[in-house]
């Protein structure tokens, strides 16, 4: 009988995660350890872990690191694509995954968030990191990987990029319509921005070997405010927020060969949000 696993094996490829010791980058830097391959966890906040201590090896394998790294500027890029090199001699995937994500569901300033009032440099703090650091390190390192001939893209949008946001779930009691918290447009803009970015990428490196796709995760619950997951749940039928280690299987097929056929598209897993 034909055994499908070998399909997902990651067995030695170094997998570059942007926002990688943020809430779902250390997931994803765990789906792809436990296919054998090497995460290197790129994040401009490395303090949170400690590469050398045994707990962060067990987790993401004896080889994995964690690379201090800002996306919004490319000498930083150049500098962790170099450091990846010198230690792995190679580069295979790259998770677009960084971005600023406001959780207005917990925040008490609010008023910036409102369309009237989002400030010029909050947008361009916003699309600097979601959107035009995805396309510096797509620039960079998937140039590398096109020069090489082999090689995967996955950019992390959300089901904000197939839907607008329900400002109703943000809500909060006794504050005047004008003065309600809102999702930021930024978060819209750069989420839709990434699916075009894949379906470009995907035709231009098509023949160069490289596939280029975009998950969109639905919220994951992560001890936000009892009536926000309840008016959340409301919209999702699956009638819940997501687990936090609920991508890790999509992840781990689009990183591999198990997706070898698939590019420019993108897998949406929302418990079914955006049928409603
Ligand atoms: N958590 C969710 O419910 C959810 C749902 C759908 C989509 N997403 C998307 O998943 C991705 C990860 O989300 P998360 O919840 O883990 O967020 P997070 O805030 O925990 O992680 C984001 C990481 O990006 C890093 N980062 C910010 N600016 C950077 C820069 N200039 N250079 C390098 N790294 C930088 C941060 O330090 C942080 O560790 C985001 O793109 C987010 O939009 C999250």
């Amino acid at each position: 009988m034909k055994k499908l696993e070998s399909m997902f094996d990651l067995t030695d490829r170094v997998a570059v995660i942007t926002g990688g010791t943020g809430l779902l980058g250390m997931q994803h830097g765990e789906a792809v350890a436990s296919a054998g391959g090497i995460p290197v966890l790129a994040d401009i906040q490395v303090r949170s872990v400690d590469p050398s201590a045994p707990a962060f090896k067990e987790r993401f394998g004896a080889r994995a690191c964690a690379i201090q790294t800002d996306i919004t500027d490319p000498e930083s890029i150049q500098a962790l694509l170099a450091e990846v090199q010198a230690r792995y001699q190679r580069v295979d995937i790259l998770i677009n995954n960084a971005a600023n994500n406001p959780k207005m569901e917990k925040t008490a300033e609010v008023e910036f968030s409102r369309l009237e009032n989002f400030p010029l440099k909050q947008w361009q703090d916003d699309l600097s990191v979601g959107l035009t650091g995805a396309f510096l390190c797509s620039q960079i390192i998937g140039s590398e990987l096109a020069k090489q001939g082999r090689g995967v893209i996955v950019n992390v949008a959300s089901d904000l990029a197939v839907i607008a946001p329900d400002q109703r779930l943000y809500r909060k009691a006794g504050l005047p319509a004008d003065r309600q918290p809102v999702k930021p447009v930024t978060y819209s803009v750069v989420k839709t921005g990434l699916l075009g970015l894949t379906r470009y990428l995907a035709t231009y490196w098509a023949e160069a070997g490289v596939r280029v796709n975009a998950i969109s995760p639905g919220g994951v619950y992560n001890n936000q405010p009892e009536a926000f997951v309840a008016r959340l749940a409301n919209l999702i039928p699956l009638g819940r927020m997501a687990n936090l280690d609920e991508y890790q299987a999509a992840i781990l097929f689009l990183c591999s060969d198990a997706s070898s056929y698939m590019t420019g598209t993108n897998l949406v897993i929302d418990g079914g949000r955006s049928c409603w």
